[in-house]
């Protein structure tokens, strides 16, 4: 059985000066996660926001937080971030050289643990961290800034994750250029749960934006006409 499709917009594409209440519109858009990015300066050439900025934000919606981080090294900050009020906290593979105990320290922390590679980074790396993942996230695009187009030779990738996970309840999430327009295509090729920054935030249209991403992929999935 395939595993629900769900929609996460990624709050790095939010007014920053309205944080809370822009979660709260996602929320009552219809999001099914809220994808928090989280980055350095250091693993990526961005910043963006922390963990205090995240807690001050967890009480304007009730949906999972799933926290993208893109810092390296990341254990220090695992905790923090599960304290902040994540439920679900992804790692790259990139990140550092104890991938495998990252995500032990996650699991550890009553949390979902989630694995990420980069474009350029090879499915191989996830051979022997599967048995501790309850999410792999694909990125379509070089990590570091919303608003990237999609690269197209990642639709691959998903389908070996998916022949990789091989039914295992291990959702398969895709983050970066994701629009209504690709979103049949990335859930053809075997990814459940789509992340999107400047398409579900474009226009103000919070509802409709997400709208044409689910109708778009439910439609790939069969699930509707
Ligand atoms: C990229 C981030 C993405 C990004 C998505 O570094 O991890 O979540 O914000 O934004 P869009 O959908 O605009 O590509
Ligand atoms: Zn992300």
């Amino acid at each position: 059985m395939s595993r629900p499709l769900l929609i996460a917009p990624s709050i790095l594409a939010a007014d920053f000066a309205k944080l809370g209440d822009e979660v709260r519109a996602i929320d009552e858009a219809g999001c099914d996660w809220i994808h928090v990015d989280v980055m350095d300066g250091h693993f990526v050439p961005n910043i963006s926001f922390g963990p205090a900025v995240m807690q001050s934000v967890r009480g304007y919606s009730k949906k999972i937080f799933d926290t993208h981080l893109m810092i390296s090294p990341c254990d220090p900050y695992l905790e923090a971030f599960a304290k902040a009020g994540s439920d679900i906290i992804t790692i790259h593979v990139e990140s550092g050289a104890h991938v495998h105990r990252s995500l032990q320290a996650i699991r550890a922390l009553g949390k979902k643990a989630g694995v990420t590679l980069n474009p350029g980074t090879s499915v191989s790396t996830l051979e022997n961290v599967i048995d501790l993942v309850d999410l792999i996230l694909v990125m379509s695009v070089n990590p570091g800034f919303g608003g990237q187009s999609f690269i197209p030779s990642q639709l691959d990738k998903i389908s070996a994750v998916r022949a990789l996970v091989a039914g295992r309840p291990i959702d398969i999430e895709v983050d970066g250029g994701v629009t209504a327009d690709n979103a049949g295509a990335i859930a053809k090729a075997g990814a459940n749960v789509l992340v999107a920054g400047s398409a579900v935030f474009k226009g103000g249209k919070y509802k409709e934006n997400i709208a044409a991403i689910r109708n778009a992929a439910a439609q790939a999935r069969g699930e509707i006409a």
